[in-house]
């Protein structure tokens, strides 16, 4: 596997070198998906679902028989598009891994009614579909499913950010999509999204076709201790050296929030020679919240000011529990208490603010820090 210049990943997963821990809960999907059994997977936004997902395939791959492909469903609005981009990803994967690639694809393109084209940058492998009536499309969905069931091969497919299929036009989609999921021996899934509401309803609401057909696994935090112990690590590989406390003190200024924790150590260990100072993190600190200022400026006048004012109070509170109360009203000249809650459930809807064990904070950790020290 390849040295990356720094070790604190901020992008897409590299290789278990560079994941923390996760070890308990890498052993639960990898566990349900050996056993047979589907799992969907929740957490607050950039906790660290997409990575865990890609460090079970990752080790998933390695087991003999075993095929992976994982699918971000976010970008698709339609039927037609979840086709594309489940027979991309298999075509993606024949080609990479099978001997006789050109004749299994030309099978699941005929199968689908679909023409492969390749990317001319990249020359990954495209396909493109046009379906005229639902007949048609839901034809080709299941010559999809039909084609991995005939695979010999272990599959588990990951569709990340689920939730987006209960936004598509078309009607009854939960229930056509569990008829296939349903069906198939060698195949399970994982279904993983932010939007923890639509998710769990999804899976628990009896009545919804998906109902109890998964186990479940929220994702918390990544543990204090461990995560301390993987970052000295990453400085001391490096031939850096950062005390335990400066570690720890961060983690907790960050929430042991993942994004921003590996974002903070990211441009720490960027600006860092061979000791790690307290200045230096202080200095840290302020050069991210001064790169992002412009956009927190804009989020201003996206807000009524009643609202910024409350996200302010939130921000500077470090969380609140009880928004309506009067003493926190009164600390930050909010006025009535229905005004507060009108603003909140805004803030909530748009995921400016959001609630983890009955505590409310503001969602982006950098933006909270800039509203604690905003005029
Ligand atoms: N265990 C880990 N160790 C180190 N870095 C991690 C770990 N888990 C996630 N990350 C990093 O943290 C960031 C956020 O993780 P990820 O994208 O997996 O979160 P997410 O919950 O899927 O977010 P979103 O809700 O936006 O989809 C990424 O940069 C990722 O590389
Ligand atoms: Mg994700």
């Amino acid at each position: 596997m390849t040295k990356i210049d720094n070790p604190f990943v901020v992008a897409s997963y590299h290789s278990p070198a560079y994941f923390c821990d996760r070890s308990e809960e890498t052993k639960t999907v990898s566990g349900a998906l050996i056993n047979g059994r589907n799992l969907t997977l929740l957490s607050a936004r950039r906790i660290g679902k997409t990575g865990l997902v890609k460090n079970v395939f990752y080790h998933l791959q390695k087991k003999k028989g075993w095929r992976t492909l994982y699918m971000d469903v976010m970008p698709t609005t339609n039927l037609s598009d979840f086709i594309k981009l489940l027979g991309t990803t298999i075509v993606e994967q024949e080609w990479r891994q099978s001997k006789n690639y050109m004749k299994k694809i030309a099978i699941l393109l005929s199968g689908i009614s679909a023409k492969l084209s390749f990317d001319p940058v990249t020359g990954a492998p495209e396909i493109g579909v046009e379906y005229k009536t639902r007949q048609e499309t839901e034809k080709s969905l299941s010559a999809l499913f039909s084609y991995l069931s005939a695979q010999e091969a272990r599959y588990a497919v990951a569709f990340d950010e689920f939730q987006q299929i209960t936004c598509y036009p078309e009607k009854n989609i939960e229930a056509l999509l569990r008829s296939h999921v349903q069906h198939l021996s060698n195949v399970n899934f994982i279904f993983s999204g932010s939007n923890k509401h639509m998710l769990t309803s999804m899976f628990s609401d009896y009545g919804r076709p998906f109902y109890q057909s998964s186990d479940f696994l929220f994702l918390e935090k990544i543990k204090v201790t461990a995560y301390a112990k993987f970052i000295r690590e990453k400085f001391a590989e490096r031939g850096k050296a950062i005390a335990n406390d400066l570690v720890t003190e961060a983690l907790a200024y960050y929430r042991v929030h993942t994004f921003y924790v590996q974002h903070f150590f990211n441009r720490l260990f960027e600006n860092s020679e061979k000791k790690v100072t307290k200045e230096l993190v202080e200095h840290v600190h302020r050069l991210i919240l001064k790169e992002r200022e412009d956009i927190y400026y804009s989020y201003r006048n996206l807000l009524t000011t009643y609202q910024f004012q409350l996200l302010k109070a939130i921000a500077r509170e470090g969380g609140v529990s009880r928004p309506s109360a009067s003493d926190f009203i009164a600390r930050h000249g909010l006025k009535q208490n229905s005004s507060v809650r009108r603003a909140l459930s805004a803030l909530v809807d748009r995921e400016m603010v959001y609630e983890e064990k009955g505590v409310f904070y503001v969602y982006d950790v950098f933006f909270s820090k800039w509203l604690e020290k905003c005029l």
